[in-house]
């Protein structure tokens, strides 16, 4: 059976677009190595009608569909997990869909293939003047298609708001290979339900997405970069709400936690510019801030600047250095932050395979990345323990990472029931066999 779905797949994309054994491995383990199953093969299609041809033949056929961009996310949803039906499923890259417009000046609005690199598509708007809103440490590998599937946020969201807020239509295919062309011809098209928005953090389990309209956006002004010395996590929020308050525009804030501050000017082997506070926050304004009343460093020069953010991008990287690391991405509202992180250390430290637990993450928005060192690969008991925690605290589980399959069993802490149902019942009627990435964001009974 298997050979006849690969020459079928063949007859559609192409033999050389069929990727089997050594070829398919770096697209069937994740990055961060904890991840990882097994497919038929992986398809590389360039174009919608290819997309369509597959789905409609996997849909007739019940093989699950793994949609797939930069394979960079980070919670189970782009490589293959097991299924409930046992049968192996395909994973469909979009890496092909690669194509750039032109920049429409007026509407400031371009259509892009879903496969275009977020550094890429960057590269493109600004040689019509203008910048992408959402940039991320991965923005190399990750694709437009895959941060609209999971509304990716990352490093400019307190300037320029999530993928959500960067999104005016999109091209799609349902699991049946139907077609849906949401991208319309003007940035202002209100006719009809938002399609678009229901595959917003649908993480490939609503259709797969093939072009994508986003806005973009006046480049950032010239930054004033500060490393500044707190005691908690709290005073970083309350230093955006007075930079707020006094008209500034706050173009990043990144709070680290001592321990991984220290870790990764380690890793990197830079100096540790702030030391003996317990937080250190990047801090980017577009004008001077007066800090006078804390312990603080400016950025004197672009290099500088670089090595001040090298220690908030390459983080992962350091933290990933110690072995395998359970993430976990999370809200916490404000006013529960200090209270929130304080237990997280405690309670999550009280397991015996925890060896250590880091914090740091995208403050304006209290979206903190959590670090859990020690447990084997398939022990969940850390992050079972921290969304209880979380869900008492107000929070939530998924913070811009999205749900996958790593967070699918704790989406419920924090979603109601009718909200579970509601979102089942949409995920039956465009994909009523389930074939498209079964298993993640939403259980089926
Ligand atoms: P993949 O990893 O390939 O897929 C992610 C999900 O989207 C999967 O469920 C997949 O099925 C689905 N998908 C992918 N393409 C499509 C498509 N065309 N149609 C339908 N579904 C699709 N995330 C942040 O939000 N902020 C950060 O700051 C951030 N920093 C990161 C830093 C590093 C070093 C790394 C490794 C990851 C980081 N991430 C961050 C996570 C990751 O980059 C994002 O989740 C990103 O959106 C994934 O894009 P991708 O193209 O790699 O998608
Ligand atoms: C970051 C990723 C992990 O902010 O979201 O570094
Ligand atoms: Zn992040």
């Amino acid at each position: 059976m298997i050979d006849q779905h690969l020459a079928q797949f063949a007859l559609q994309i192409g033999v050389e677009n069929v990727l089997i054994g050594d070829e398919a491995k770096p697209y069937l383990v994740d990055w961060t190595k904890r991840y990882s199953g097994e497919a038929i093969c992986v398809l590389k299609p360039a174009n919608v009608l290819e997309v369509s041809a597959i789905l409609k033949y996997c849909n007739a056929n019940s093989i699950p569909v793994i949609p797939q961009g930069g394979n960079t996310g980070l919670v189970h949803g782009s490589v293959p997990g097991e299924t409930k039906s046992g049968s192996l499923p395909v994973v469909l890259s979009m890496l092909r869909f690669n194509e750039l417009n032109t920049v429409n000046r007026l509407d400031r609005s371009v259509v892009v293939g879903a496969g275009v690199t977020i550094k890429d598509l960057a590269t493109h708007v600004s040689k019509f003047g203008f910048t992408y809103g959402v940039d991320l440490a991965a923005r190399d590998s990750a694709t437009i298609g895959g941060t609209v599937a999971t509304d990716a946020g990352g490093i400019r969201v307190v300037h320029y708001g999530t993928t959500k807020a960067q999104v005016l239509g999109v091209e799609a295919v349902l699991a049946d290979g139907t077609i849906i062309d949401s991208l319309g011809s003007t940035a202002k098209d209100g006719a009809g339900y938002d399609f678009s928005s229901w595959l917003i953090g649908s993480e490939g389990t609503l259709a797969v997405i093939t072009r994508v309209r986003v806005r973009v956006k006046n480049p950032l002004p010239n930054a004033h970069t500060y490393f500044v010395g707190l005691n908690k996590f709290s005073e970083a929020s309350e230093l955006i709400a007075k930079c707020f308050l006094e008209q500034k525009r706050v173009l990043a804030a990144e709070a680290i936690d001592e321990a991984s501050f220290e870790l990764v000017c380690k890793f990197l082997d830079l100096s540790k510019p702030i030391s003996d506070y317990p937080v250190i926050l990047l801090l980017e304004t577009d004008s001077e801030v007066d800090l006078s009343a804390f312990t603080f460093v400016k950025s004197q020069s672009a290099k500088e600047s670089l090595e001040f953010w090298a220690r908030r991008e390459r983080l992962g990287d350091a933290v990933g250095s110690l072995g395998i690391i359970h993430k976990a991405d999370v809200g916490i509202p404000p006013e529960n932050l200090d209270e929130f992180i304080a237990e997280f250390h405690i309670e999550v430290n009280a397991l015996s395979a925890v060896k250590q637990t880091l914090v740091y993450g995208h403050i304006a928005e209290c979206n903190l990345h959590l670090e859990i060192i020690g447990p084997a690969a398939n022990d969940v008991s850390a992050e079972s323990v921290t969304y209880k925690l979380v869900a008492a605290h107000g929070g939530t589980v998924a913070s811009e990472h999205g749900v996958g399959r790593a967070k699918c069993e704790f989406l419920s802490l924090v979603r109601s029931d009718d909200y579970l149902q509601t979102i089942k019942l949409l995920k039956k009627t465009l994909d009523p066999k389930s074939i498209l990435n079964p298993g993640a964001v939403i259980a089926l009974d």
